[in-house]
């Protein structure tokens, strides 16, 4: 597939009269794709149940007519004030009890019911009115889920289901009590009904408790957009999208994206870098004006599998943001870089945000494609060469990778729950490894846990997820003994579903004879040294058993056991402990890695290979020279 571009528009931002010339510069900058509408229920439907589309009509029908397409949006995260009288008790509660109110955006509670149907009742009214509009070609429901902290809610209507939820997943309290261990401090249960959200306890609540609140918000999150996925289907063929964000992990994607057609997620590099990369201080510095040289790549190839391999950029920073602590303006060429990125892991579309700055409200701070004068503003040459330059490259081919990582988010549920030290994180551990392969120049692709195949790669990763489905166990001894190199650990499979610990002691992996006696959580200063170089961080395992220990301890003590090719991690091992580690498996498993200069990634298609320069220095790779923000590809 040829990828496209593509540009956020708000019609109803500007003056009509600025329509016609907006569609007609979007299509002489070769853009294909404009996403319209998420924002706009308050002028779609002014007051409940009166309507006005006529406006979007024309807007819709500019667009089309310069040969543009459109892309839907359900304008679901923005309900309109007159929706608070008719429900007054939809607004989503915090963990502080307090209520979040009117006057931004996501101002709602995915359990709230009256809501959920309000959503699929104006997602019914677009999508009767546009299913079958031959210039809407793609539909985005509602607008990032859980961003801005909304997965989470302690409203009555969450309290409420969540009873319900759990009636129906244990059918006894009794039965409930058992699987959570609530004798455990007296904390039985005689009714459903007594059951609270696990909020505002005096100390730490039942992590079991936590796990089961965790499962029934994502479920929210599914049903909620399931509501409005169902309602499209049978108006539209157009393929159903969803935005998601970087590092949001409070619901389960993968469970969201099955009732999709294509993932698609929104790639902000400085303002993730600022905001939420696990990077170090320094590291902030050095990539100031670039971004984190893995960050996006990591999302890109998430987002890949959640679209079971179809996914889009739906919005790219352009220039500086308004929402991070700092906001930096680019590296002149990071907008192409980026834009190119996304296209070597696979991406269909990239789509701009914003095309014009807006003067007004929260976000008039936030760069775009013209400045608030209309103007162009410098991310428009850097999208004119980047149409260019795809067109130049033709069809991408993704392929699969040689290595996976298998991932799970209700792993990272399960950490947040019981971190056991307060640097334990999932996504730390998982983004480490990721990092870590990359440095080495290998390109990856992510599995779901509970249901991806494994076969066809050479390597695989299976860090920090806590409960192994009995399925995922045999596909992972089954990848191992077909000849992959498998890694699992640390801290997996170290829970029962219900969030115990099993006997007999984890890891249990067939084929594996190693228990994990005891486990010691670390302070960042006071790492492990292991024989040969490298440190084990944060997390580490005492081992017992009969598997060889192929890496120990400056003491003797195992920290990676193998059988063959199968072998288990136990501990976090500090960047220069994965080189060593991977290198070797890389070695057994005959794949050709590559040390790269710092700042320097490379990712391989079937069809091309792609080098990245993320540094503020050139960079050399295969005799070729590639400057600050620049970009090389190669055809294979
Ligand atoms: C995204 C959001 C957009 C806009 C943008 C600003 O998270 O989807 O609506 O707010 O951030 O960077």
């Amino acid at each position: 597939m040829t990828p496209t571009l593509g540009v956020c528009y708000y019609p109803e931002h500007w003056p009509e009269d600025d329509w016609e010339d907006d569609a007609h510069r979007m299509a002489a900058a070769g853009l294909t794709w404009v996403r319209i509408g998420e924002f706009a229920w308050s002028r779609m439907e002014p007051r409940p149940g009166e309507f006005d589309f006529d406006w979007l009509d024309r807007a819709v029908d500019i667009l089309g007519s310069h040969g543009l397409k459109v892309v839907m949006g359900t304008p679901t995260a923005t309900p309109p004030r007159w929706m608070l009288d008719k429900h007054p008790d939809m607004l989503p509660i915090g963990a502080d009890g307090q209520q979040r109110g009117f006057g931004s955006r996501r101002h709602y509670c995915f359990a709230h019911l009256g809501f959920r149907a309000e959503a699929a009742r104006i997602a019914r009214i677009l999508g009767e009115r546009y299913g079958q509009n031959r210039h809407v070609q793609a539909w985005q429901i509602d607008n990032e889920y859980g961003c801005h902290d909304t997965t989470l809610s302690y409203s009555d209507a969450a309290q409420s289901g969540f009873r319900d939820w759990l009636s129906q997943k244990y059918q006894s309290p009794q039965a409930m009590n058992r699987a959570w261990g609530n004798v455990f401090w007296s904390m039985e249960y005689a009714d459903f009904d007594e059951v609270e959200l696990p909020v505002q306890t005096v100390t730490e609540a039942n992590p079991a408790h936590l796990m089961a609140y965790r499962r029934f918000m994502s479920d929210q999150v599914v049903a909620f957009n399931a509501a409005q996925a169902d309602v499209l289907r049978g108006l539209t063929d157009a393929p159903l999208i969803h935005n998601y964000m970087g590092r949001t992990l409070e619901f389960d994607h993968f469970d969201v994206g099955r009732d999709l057609d294509i993932a698609s997620w929104d790639s902000y590099p400085l303002g993730f870098l600022e905001d939420r990369a696990p990077v170090s201080d320094s590291d902030k510095l050095t990539f100031l004006r670039q971004g984190d040289p893995d960050f996006q790549a990591f999302h890109h190839d998430l987002y890949r599998a959640v679209g079971r391999g179809r996914w889009w950029v739906m919005e790219q920073q352009p220039g500086p943001v308004n929402w991070a602590r700092y906001n930096p303006a680019p590296l002149p060429g990071m907008v192409r870089l980026w834009s190119v990125e996304a296209v070597a892991h696979g991406a269909e579309a990239v789509c701009y945000f914003r095309w014009r700055q807006a003067p007004f409200a929260q976000e008039q701070m936030h760069s775009a494609l013209l400045r608030p004068d209309r103007e162009d503003a410098p991310a428009m040459g850097e999208a004119l060469a980047v149409g260019r330059e795809i067109a130049a490259l033709g069809e991408v081919e993704t392929g699969q990778s040689p290595v996976a990582i298998v991932f799970d988010y209700p792993s990272e549920w399960a950490w947040d729950a019981q971190p056991q030290g307060p640097d334990f994180t999932y996504f730390g551990l998982v983004f480490d490894a990721y990092r870590a392969l990359r440095r080495l120049g290998l390109s990856v692709d992510f599995v779901e846990a509970k249901h991806g195949s494994l076969s066809g790669y050479k390597l695989i990763l299976a860090p920090g997820v806590f409960n192994f489905a009995p399925e995922t166990l045999v596909r992972l001894s089954q990848a191992a003994s077909g000849g992959a190199q498998v890694f699992v650990g640390p801290r997996a499979n170290s829970k029962t579903e219900e969030f115990s610990i099993p006997t007999p002691l984890p890891p249990n992996l067939p084929g594996l004879d190693i228990t994990v006696a005891r486990i010691e959580s670390l302070p960042a200063d006071a790492p492990v040294p292991v024989e040969g170089g490298g440190t084990v961080l944060h997390w580490f395992e005492h081992l017992e058993g009969a598997a060889d220990a192929t890496l120990s301890t400056e003491d003797g003590m195992p920290v990676l056991v193998s059988d063959g090719a199968l072998s288990y991690l136990g501990g976090w091992p500090d960047a220069a402990l994965w080189s060593r580690v991977l290198a070797r498996a890389c070695e057994a498993a005959s794949l050709p890695t590559v040390a790269l200069p710092d700042g320097l990634r490379i990712r391989d298609t079937k069809t091309h290979r792609f080098a990245f320069n993320y540094g503020t220095e050139p960079a050399t790779f295969d005799g070729v020279t590639i400057g600050p923000a620049g970009v090389e590809t190669w055809q294979r």
